[in-house]
């Protein structure tokens, strides 16, 4: 199974991507995830995609196209992946499908977590604070959480990831999903939507 997550900052991608590679047995690739630990580690990577994920901007296509490309030719994807994060615009939506047929794969779903703004905004926000009141360094703040930086996440998304899901629609593959319920029942609507309840 080959799937893509999308959704805006907060709507549940990465809550959802997890449970749902755990039920697969299959890799989750989180593009936030990968950014974050580059910066923490100070790799090539960190340093070009700091000064954008600190401000809450998109990493510049190029860098995160051949990162993803890279990532996907190593052995741990042959089983198949969840993608979070990625595709993020309408360039890497069409990158991501020409790099699959290089490969000889196909995408199997997109699937959309819809929440309205108002939760994008009040989810990112309680991590930040929840966060800062933990002092285990495992749950390393997230600077981009801060209430003067989620509205640019947000606008980003509307201008830059909605269209991808006319993408997905026309080629059939979207599925939509309602992520403004309990995470549990979103991925049994999830598990449902892909026939793969009980
Ligand atoms: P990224 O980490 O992908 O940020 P995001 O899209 O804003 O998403 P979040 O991680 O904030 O939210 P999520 O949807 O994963 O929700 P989660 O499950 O964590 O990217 C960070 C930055 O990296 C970007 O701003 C950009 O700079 C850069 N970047 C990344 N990918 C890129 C790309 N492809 N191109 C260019 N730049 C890129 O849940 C959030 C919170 O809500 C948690 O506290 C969770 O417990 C809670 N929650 C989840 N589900 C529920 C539920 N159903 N009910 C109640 N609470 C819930």
């Amino acid at each position: 199974m080959r799937l893509v997550i999308l959704g805006g900052p907060g709507s549940g991608k990465s809550t959802q991507a997890r449970q749902l590679c755990r039920h697969l047995g299959i890799v989750e690739i989180s593009s936030g995830n990968i950014l974050r630990r580059a910066i923490a580690s100070q790799t090539d990577l960190g340093h070009k995609a700091q000064p954008y994920v600190e401000k809450g901007e998109l990493v510049p296509d190029e860098i995160l196209i051949e990162f993803m490309r890279q990532r996907l030719l190593q052995p741990d994807t042959a089983k198949g992946w969840v993608l979070e994060g990625y595709p993020r615009t309408a360039f890497q939506a069409e990158e991501l499908d020409f790099l699959l047929e290089d490969l000889n794969q196909q995408l199997d779903w997109a699937i959309y977590l819809t929440v309205p703004e108002s939760v994008m905004m009040t989810r990112s926000v309680a991590r930040s604070q929840n966060q800062a009141q933990d002092s285990t360094p495992s749950t390393k703040s997230r600077l981009d959480d801060h209430p003067e930086i989620v509205p640019r996440r947000i606008e980003l998304f509307y201008e830059r990831t909605v269209p991808i899901l006319e993408y997905y629609g026309y080629r059939q593959k979207l599925l939509t999903i309602n992520g403004n319920q309990p995470s549990e029942q979103v991925q049994q609507n999830i598990l449902h939507k892909l026939e793969l309840d009980d």
